[in-house]
C-alpha cells in the first residue's frame, strides 16, 4: 500500500508544532504523532532518537511499543547501526530487508527481544542543524517507499520544530523557577525594599513640612546672633541652634534628593573611566586627605551595563564613609573583576568597621553613627544597585577595617528574557 501525504495528513502534522508547550507535553505529542506515523504506513514500531552533541552519540527520545523501555536504556554512537547513519551522513536511509544489509545494529534487538525486518529512518533537523533520527519498523503490507520517506520527512520536520520548541520552553522555565530558598531570599528583599520605599514617602512627607520652619529658624538664630553684642553668653545658645538647623536642612535636602533619583538610563560603562570619575568627583569634595588609594582594575575595554552617573553615586558614598571611617587617614582599596556573568567591584578600607550588632542596619533609612550623617548614603547605594539587578554585601573587621562587594550582572535579567524570546519567535 503507497500513499500520498494528504492535506490533512499536512494539517494534523502542523499541529504538532504549536501543541508543545513543555517536555511533558512533548513526548505526548511525539507519540501521537508517531501512532499515526505508524498507522498511516501500517508499521510496526517507531522510536525518536535525540543527538547528545556533547557526547556524540544517540540516545532514544520516544521508543514506543513494549520494547521501548528496554530500548531506553541503550545508546548509538555516531554511525553506528541505521539510526547512527542517518544522524552522520544527514540523509534518509529505507533498509527493505535487514538480513541483506550489513550496517544494521543488531545490539539493540538482542537487547530488546524485538525481531526488526525493514526500516525507514530520517534524520530530523532543526535550521539546518541536526537534532535527531526518526525511525519507523516493520511495514507490514510490503517494503517502505519514497511516498514514505517523504511523509517521514514532513513529520520529522515538524517534529524538529516541536523538540526545539519544548528545549527553548525548558530553557526559559528553569531561569525563572525559583528554589524555595531563592523565593525567600527573593521575599525578603522585596519586603526590604517595600520597607524602604515607605520609609522614603513617609520621611519625603515630613521633610516637605520640615523644610521652610527649619530654614527661618536656622535664618533668624543667625539674625540674633549677628545682634548679639560678641561677649554675651547667649552666642553658645545661638551657634548651636545654627549648627543643628544646619544639619536639619542637609537632612532634608538628601530625603528629596532620594525621593527625586531617578530611574537607572542603561548605557554602557567603561569600568576604569567609572572609578576615575568617582575618584576625581570625590577628591573635588575635599575626600583625599592622608588616603592612600589602590587600585586593581580590569583593562581598559572593561564595560558594564549600567548608569555611570548613579554608578558614581554609588562610589562616592562608598569612599566617603570609607573616609569618615578611617578618619581620613588610611588605605582605601577598589578592585574590579569580571566574574561569570557578573562584574565585582570591591571598595574596602583601613578604618574603624562596623560592630556586627550593627551590621544588619547600615542600609536601613536614617541609621547613622556619624553626628553630621542623614543615615541615606548606603540606602542610595542599596537602592541604585539593585535598580542594575546586582547585590552588594559588607564584611567587617570592628578595629581592622572594611569591604562592601557590589555585584553587578553583565547580562541584566530582562535582556536575557527578551533575547531568549526573539530566539523561540525565530524559531
Ligand atoms: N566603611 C565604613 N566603615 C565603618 N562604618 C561604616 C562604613 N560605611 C558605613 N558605615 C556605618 O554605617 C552608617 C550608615 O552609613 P550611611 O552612608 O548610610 O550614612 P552616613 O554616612 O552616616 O550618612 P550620609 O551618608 O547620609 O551622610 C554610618 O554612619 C557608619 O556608622
Ligand atoms: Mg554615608
Amino acid at each position: 500500500m503507497t500513499r500520498k501525504v494528504s492535506d490533512n495528513d499536512m494539517s494534523a502534522l502542523a499541529r504538532l508544532s504549536t501543541l508543545v508547550n513543555s517536555s511533558l507535553d512533548l513526548m505526548a505529542v511525539l507519540d501521537n504523532a508517531m501512532k499515526y506515523v505508524e498507522e498511516l504506513m501500517d508499521a510496526e514500531t517507531s522510536s525518536i532518537f535525540e543527538v547528545d552533541h556533547e557526547r556524540d552519540e544517540l540516545r532514544f527520545r520516544l521508543a514506543r511499543g513494549k520494547w521501548g523501555s528496554k530500548a531506553q536504556e541503550i545508546r548509538l554512537s555516531m554511525g553506528e547501526g541505521i539510526a547512527g547513519r542517518v544522524a552522520q551522513e544527514g540523509k534518509p536511509i529505507v533498509v527493505p530487508d535487514i538480513e541483506q544489509d550489513e550496517r544494521f545494529a543488531s545490539r539493540i534487538d538482542a537487547h530488546t527481544g524485538f525481531k526488526t525486518r525493514s526500516i525507514i529512518c530520517v534524520p530530523i533537523k532543526h535550521k539546518g542543524r541536526l537534532i535527531g533520527v526518526l525511525e519507523v519498523l516493520n511495514k507490514r503490507g510490503g517494503p517502505f517507499d519514497e511516498d514514505d520517506v517523504e511523509l517521514l520527512t514532513v513529520v520529522s520536520n515538524q517534529i524538529g520544530i516541536a523538540m526545539e520548541n519544548a528545549r527553548l520552553y525548558e530553557r526559559l522555565r528553569a531561569r525563572f523557577t525559583l528554589t524555595t530558598e531563592e523565593l525567600k531570599k527573593t521575599q525578603q528583599k522585596v519586603i526590604q525594599s517595600e520597607r524602604m520605599v515607605a520609609l522614603a514617602r513617609l520621611s519625603q512627607g515630613v521633610a516637605h513640612e520640615v523644610r521652610n520652619p527649619v530654614m527661618s529658624i536656622g535664618g533668624f538664630a543667625m539674625r540674633i546672633k549677628q545682634k548679639l553684642p560678641s561677649d554675651n553668653p547667649m552666642h553658645k545658645y545661638a551657634d548651636i541652634i545654627i549648627k543643628e538647623t544646619a544639619r536639619l536642612e542637609k537632612m532634608v535636602r538628601d530625603i528629596e534628593d532620594y525621593a527625586n533619583m531617578r530611574e537607572p538610563r542603561f548605557g554602557e560603562v567603561n569600568l576604569k573611566k567609572l572609578t576615575k570619575h568617582a575618584l576625581e568627583d570625590w577628591k573635588e569634595k575635599g575626600g583625599l586627605a592622608n588616603i592612600e588609594i589602590q587600585l586593581d582594575l580590569p583593562d581598559d575595554e572593561a564595560t558594564l551595563p549600567g548608569d555611570e552617573g548613579l554608578l558614581r553615586v554609588v562610589l562616592n558614598n562608598l569612599f566617603q564613609n570609607a573616609a569618615e571611617a578611617m578618619a581620613n587617614e588610611g588605605i582605601l582599596s577598589v578592585v574590579a573583576y569580571p566574574e561569570g556573568k557578573h562584574v565585582i567591584i570591591r571598595v574596602a578600607d583601613t578604618g574603624r568597621g562596623i560592630d556586627p550588632d550593627k551590621l544588619p542596619l547600615i542600609f536601613d533609612p536614617f541609621f547613622t553613627a556619624n553626628t553630621s550623617g542623614s543615615g541615606l548614603g548606603l540606602t542610595t547605594v542599596h537602592r541604585i544597585v539593585s535598580e542594575h539587578g546586582g547585590e552588594i554585601s559588607v564584611d567587617s573587621i570592628p578595629g581592622e577595617g572594611t569591604e562592601f562587594r557590589i555585584q553587578l550582572p553583565l547580562y541584566p535579567d530582562d535582556m536575557q528574557l527578551s533575547e531568549l524570546e526573539a530566539s523561540q519567535r525565530r524559531a
